[in-house]
């Protein structure tokens, strides 16, 4: 006797997915907010589709990268593969056990819509359409969406504040009606949008915990417009939780055997910055273990015009660090230091970082990932779990009152408008970025909490494994 089929995998959680199975509108933009249940919307609803159409039902599922790609992909798998449906990995696909088709798709760059011309589909879906910096490859694909045999095509994407494209999506999906469930008539096309919003409140299906990990990551603010799916213009400081009571102290020694290195952003028309840092091994009792000690900092701006650089050479900035760092190593032992990658460019001859070098100042390439991807912190992040503090809330950067440029640049960031995870580079960022270098060189949180990491191996894949650790 065969085992049982299973004829029902999944059942509409919410008020919003239920709204997005029955909805007859030709785009959909679903979600609007983390954890509101998108992904299984969008497998429930293609579901539902290949159901009702069999054979005739051709998807297309769409995500930026391929790791976003697989985490959808493992999903299905885990949903559909009861029900006998086949999986294969090289071309991504699934096929129902009726013959209808779900392919499986990453556009890393705008142009690889392109290679989709010419097909039809009766489903297109794109998850995360925020991270899609433009629309266009999207607006591409909804070329694709016609059926040789009468089946209704439809489109149906996912979002939620932040992202490359926060703007256009807010523009499209959002701004029209904010509270979502009104149709939209598109001005040019008359093609009909709506967006239906479900929020992590809409999903019984995650805990206290999934918003907990949620709060680990972005600013307040981004946090809110996460969970609560605020698309208005982020405004306020990217890093309120910087204060002069908790961070900033009194110049002061510090033990000399405390790991000590530097950071650097490198500016000749703009400020470049160096900042110097040690390591805490908890010696000193008012100075968390592992923290970050901002002892001195070498800011080259042009007294009283802030971003106006010095326009020093390589050759004088290595001298100037080499003087300030006397006496802060071991006898006969060079200090490490991270800088921006840029400076490892060669361009007609050596490069920045080997001009420095010849003056016996070292430097390695720093990681400059700005923001959290699905996996891994980025350096704003990390910045922020180190202002945050340890788990007594101890915090973790601490800064010499002497350090005035990184005092007076770090608080005054703002959110960038279009991309508020990441800070506005208009703004004069050189210290915080070279600080946001040393804190990627010693990672507090390997991995992004709100990405809800399942396989861990992933991230190896990523990054190679960094200096890391608390050891000084
Ligand atoms: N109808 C449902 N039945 C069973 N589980 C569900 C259902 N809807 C959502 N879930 C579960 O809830 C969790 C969050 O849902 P999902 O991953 O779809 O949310 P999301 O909006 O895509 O989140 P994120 O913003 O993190 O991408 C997942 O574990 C998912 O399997
Ligand atoms: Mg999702």
């Amino acid at each position: 006797m065969g085992a049982r089929v299973p004829t029902v995998i999944w059942r509409p959680s919410s008020g919003p997915q239920k709204a997005l199975l029955s909805c007859p509108v030709f785009e959909v933009f679903f979600g609007g907010a983390r954890g509101g249940g998108k992904t299984d919307g969008m497998l429930g609803e293609w579901a539902q589709h290949a159901a009702q159409y069999g054979s005739h039902a051709i998807g297309l599922m769409v995500r930026r990268t391929r790791v976003e790609l697989t985490e959808t992909f493992e999903r299905a798998r885990v949903l559909f593969g009861p029900i006998g449906a086949q999986f294969t990995a090289t071309p991504m696909r699934v096929v129902m056990p009726n013959g209808a088709r779900l392919n499986f798709a990453y556009l890393e760059r705008d142009a690889d819509a392109q290679g989709y011309q010419g097909h039809s589909y009766t489903r297109v879906y794109v998850e995360e359409a925020g991270n899609f910096p433009s629309p266009a490859p999207i607006l591409k694909l909804m070329a694709t969406l016609r059926s040789g045999v009468g089946v209704p095509c439809r489109m149906r994407l996912t979002g939620n504040p932040g992202g490359p494209g926060h703007q256009w999506v807010r523009a499209r999906y959002i701004d029209p009606h904010p509270q979502g469930m009104k149709v939209i008539t598109d001005p040019e096309t008359g093609l009909q949008r709506v967006y239906i919003p479900s929020r992590v409140t809409d999903n019984p299906h995650v805990g206290a915990e999934y918003v907990q990990r949620l709060k680990a990551s972005g600013s307040p603010e981004l946090v809110r417009a996460w969970l609560e799916g605020d698309w208005s213009v982020i405004s306020g400081a990217f890093f309120p939780e910087f204060s002069m009571d908790r961070h900033v102290m009194a110049p002061r020694e510090l033990p000399a055997h405390w790991y000590r290195f530097r950071s650097m952003d490198w500016g000749s028309a703009r400020p470049f910055s160096v900042g110097w840092w040690a390591v805490s091994d908890g010696a000193l009792p008012d100075i968390a273990r592992g923290a970050l000690v901002r002892y001195r900092e070498w800011y080259g701006m042009q007294p009283g015009q802030p971003n106006v650089g010095l326009r020093l050479t390589s050759d004088e900035v290595a001298v100037g660090i080499k003087e300030r760092e006397v006496g802060d190593m071991p006898k006969g032992k060079a200090m490490s230091g991270v800088a921006d990658p840029a400076i490892f460019a060669n361009q007609d001859g050596p490069s920045i970082a080997e001009r420095m070098a010849l003056h016996g100042v070292f430097f390695d390439r720093a990681d400059n990932a700005r923001v959290s991807q699905r996996g891994a912190m980025g350096g704003w992040d990390q910045l922020r779990q180190r202002l945050k503090g340890d788990a007594e809330g101890r915090p973790m950067l601490v800064v010499f009152n002497t350090c005035r440029d990184l005092i007076r640049t770090l608080p005054a960031l703002q959110h960038d408008e279009s991309r508020p995870e990441d800070v506005d580079t208009e703004g004069e960022d050189h210290a915080p970025d070279e600080a946001r270098y040393a804190c990627m060189s010693r990672p507090m949180t390997r991995t992004d909490p709100a990405a809800g990491i399942r396989r861990p191996d992933s991230y190896a894949t990523q990054r190679p494994a960094g200096r890391g650790g608390w050891a000084a």
